[in-house]
């Protein structure tokens, strides 16, 4: 079965990225890279050019989804699976290849019609060592890919079996959680390299966007703790305190962005030996506990 090996890329719709370039640079720590004369705007957070993009196209919600592989031919045999499952796939042209800074990419819809793209060649910048706005000591990334997101589906069993049987990616575990007090879901965690998992999803009613959060892992726990510090001080809203979640052992902390939706910024994660891993189902969310309203 084809794969995809990492999460390469996020992409935004944002309302307001002047706001988003300080809040990023100097709340999350990522290095602005440019933009592009439509107003993208390119975030590093290591030697890719960029990790997530921020369009100034104004819905507030995940853009599309960027996954990776290593070839060409890996490309070509993701584009095969996706046809052959009925999926509708197409190339990317050069120019969309080259606004992403790749060296070639697929496009297609997930079941809930998130925008997704496959792409292997990104563009890395070993000439130009990432560097931080801030004091910190980066993020944990490479081979793990950017971090992981959140998002809230039309369909829990069609997108399971997209995920897992045309993205090529496994499930980590499932985490039951009571969102407020009628309502009842569970979460489904994925991964496709050893970060316990990448994308993670529920079906709910009502919700006002896509995404739910995305998260950003540090190197060092002090790393968070000074960002946590700095939101207080800030009064940047943090929407849940310090926790440590049940199934990934990560201690971290949600913000709210300039678009609405969250940041979780964290450090610790255990990860995935998919030689040794059971799936488990979890009761809770957290350890001890995330205080707060997401
Ligand atoms: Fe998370």
């Amino acid at each position: 079965m084809a794969s995809v090996t990492q999460l390469g890329y996020l992409g935004l719709s944002v309302s307001d990225p002047d706001q988003w370039e300080q809040f990023a640079a100097h709340v999350l720590g990522m290095q602005p890279n440019g933009r592009d004369p439509d107003g993208s705007l390119f975030l590093r957070m290591d030697e890719y050019h960029h990790r997530i993009v921020v369009h100034p196209t104004g819905k507030n919600d995940l853009a599309y989804i960027g996954w990776e592989v290593a070839t060409e031919a890996a490309l070509e045999a993701m584009a095969e699976q996706l046809r052959q499952a009925g999926v509708a796939v197409t190339a990317g042209t050069s120019e969309e290849a080259d606004a992403r800074r790749v060296a070639g990419l697929i496009k297609f819809a997930d079941p809930s019609g998130i925008p997704s793209e496959v792409f292997y060649g990104p563009l890395v910048m070993f000439d130009e060592p990432f560097h931080s706005p801030r004091p910190i000591s980066g993020f944990k990334t490479g081979a793990l890919g950017l971090g992981h997101f959140v998002v809230w589906v039309d369909d829990f069993d069609r997108s399971l079996h997209f995920y897992r049987e045309l993205l090529g990616m496994r499930v980590s575990d499932f985490v039951k959680i009571s969102p407020a007090p009628d309502v009842k879901v569970t979460v489904a965690f994925f991964h496709c390299n050893p970060r316990h998992h990448t994308i993670a999803f529920a079906k709910m009613p009502r919700t006002p966007r896509r995404l739910h959060h995305f998260m950003l892992q540090l190197q060092s726990l002090d790393d968070v703790g000074a960002t946590y510090d700095l939101c207080q001080a800030r009064d940047i809203p943090i929407v849940m305190k310090l926790g440590k979640h049940t199934n990934v052992h990560m201690v971290s902390f949600y913000l709210r962005t300039p678009s609405g939706f969250n940041v979780e910024y964290g450090w610790g994660a255990r990860e995935v030996d998919d030689s040794t891993w059971q799936v488990q189902v979890h009761t809770a969310g957290s350890i001890w506990v995330h205080q707060g309203t997401l």
